[in-house]
């Protein structure tokens, strides 16, 4: 085993790992860019699809991660340089990295929206409006290119704040008291989702497949969401695996994230399709869809005001324990591999991220000069990330684990030495060398050629 020279931050108890992997899938992936996803998709045929890809893919993926981090406990770069010395593989901690960037860069322009929408909330400027004026103040939004760039930069500041202050301290607690509390509220807003007038044709949407809408791209845009929802592909899962304890369950831990994350995203759907349906928000409305579908469901409900302003703290939280992980890949790479200080990693860190979530930002204004025929600096970031990075990442992973570091030190790290039975071992072994490899491949090439 690598010998450990300085102490290395970890996490605290044996809860921690979860509360801290859930917290990092757990967020806008699952609110926000979930439901969009089905929205453009064609709804059932997706889920089904994307239900298959998390179950099948995303355990064994996020293992693979998890084993690879606990190993070496060792950042997503210099994993690699330690499991496979003088080899090519830290390659694929390089792509996570650069991955990260981009994906901060634009998950911060939403993460910013959360906090307009918590004083928008304060203010009680939804009330009594009318879904055509909230739709069209949300336009008016976007066009205020440098007040969405003032929020993404308290966004970058306040996940550079908390994991400044290590991880211990910062990602644990934040996301042991959150979940349970975003499940709750979830859970209250479904129910009044589904007993709208008209309800019963955004279920039907969200859960009576069409198979005729499976194709390409539903699939390759099914299997970048799985990725983007567990936080996969990039190295999240390496590096917070690198602070687990010896005597955690890693494969109970792959499991309870995936379970928790699907719910929360279901979840989603359960609020947003039935009330987007009642109130005449189209499926396919995009960004919309959530930021203007909720503030009009909030108006149906007694206490509207407080459910309102709890729900976009909540999913500011959300999205901060997730910008935390993005982050915490960054500064343990630069501060592990390129030496330096804790606070000029993260300082350095968040300086490039905003340098870059700028043009995110920008782009999303009516008249801008960030997009390509059509296509946004922001939805390129998005595309390139999480439809073409994660799922390289995904791939070279998976072929690490089942080729390179095989079956022995496999079992080894998922059983803690023989401690643990690890049951399903076997079996996800065989997925992780065969049968992920194969199916990500074909779905990320029969999706490029389209
Ligand atoms: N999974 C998070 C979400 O669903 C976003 C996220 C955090 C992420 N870290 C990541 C996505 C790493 C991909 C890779 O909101």
């Amino acid at each position: 085993m690598a010998e450990v020279k300085k102490k290395r931050d970890g996490f605290g108890s044996k809860l921690g790992i979860i509360a801290a992997a859930a917290g990092s899938a757990i967020g806008l992936g699952n609110i926000y860019r979930f439901p969009c996803e089905v929205g453009e998709n064609g709804g059932a045929a997706f889920l089904l699809f994307y239900l298959i890809v998390v179950n099948l893919l995303g355990i064994p993926v996020m293992l693979s991660e998890l084993v690879i981090g606990r190993r070496s406990q060792s950042n997503s770069v210099g994993a690699f340089h330690k499991l496979a010395p003088n080899t090519k593989w830290p390659i694929v901690g390089y792509i996570g990295v650069l991955c990260g960037f981009l994906i901060f860069a634009f998950y911060s322009t939403v993460s910013g929206w959360t906090l307009e929408y918590i004083v928008k909330s304060v203010t009680n400027s939804f009330h009594g409006k009318d879904l055509a004026t909230i739709e069209s103040e949300f336009a008016a939004f976007h066009d205020m290119g440098w007040r969405n760039v003032m929020w993404q930069g308290i966004f970058i500041f306040l996940t550079g704040f908390v994991v400044f202050r290590g991880v211990q301290n910062g990602i644990e607690k934040t996301a042991k008291v959150l979940m349970p509390l975003l499940l709750g509220i979830l859970i209250i807003l479904g129910i009044r989702s589904m007993t709208l007038p008209g309800a019963k044709e955004g279920l039907s949407f969200l859960f009576r497949p069409d198979f005729s809408k499976i194709t390409g791209k539903v699939m390759v845009e099914a299997l970048g969401q799985g990725f983007f929802s567990l936080s996969l592909g990039m190295g999240v899962l390496i590096t917070y695996g690198s602070y687990v304890k010896k005597e955690d369950n890693l494969t109970s831990t792959a499991f309870s994230v995936v379970i928790a994350d699907t719910a929360i995203a279901i979840l989603a759907g359960l609020v947003i399709f039935p009330a987007a349906f009642s109130f005449g928000v189209k499926p396919e409305a995009g960004m919309g869809l959530v930021f203007n579908t909720l503030p009009m469901l909030f108006n149906q409900i007694t206490g509207g005001y407080w459910f309102c302003l709890i729900f976009f703290v909540l999913l500011a939280i959300a999205a901060l324990t997730s910008t935390i992980s993005l982050l915490e890949v960054l500064v343990a790479y630069l501060s592990e591999e390129m030496l330096l200080k804790r606070t000029w990693a993260t300082v350095i860190a968040c300086a490039g991220t905003m340098l870059l979530g700028v043009f995110a930002s920008l782009s999303l204004m009516s008249e801008t000069p960030f997009a390509l025929a059509g296509h946004t600096v922001f939805d390129m970031m998005d595309f390139l990330s999480s439809n073409i990075l994660l799922p390289i990442g995904g791939v070279l992973i998976v072929i690490f684990v089942g080729w390179r570091l095989g079956k022995q030190k496999f079992f080894e790290e998922v059983t803690n030495e023989g401690a643990l039975k690890a049951p399903l071992k076997r079996i996800i072994f065989f997925i992780i060398r065969y049968l992920a490899p194969v199916a990500i491949a074909i779905v990320f090439i029969s999706g490029l050629i389209k």
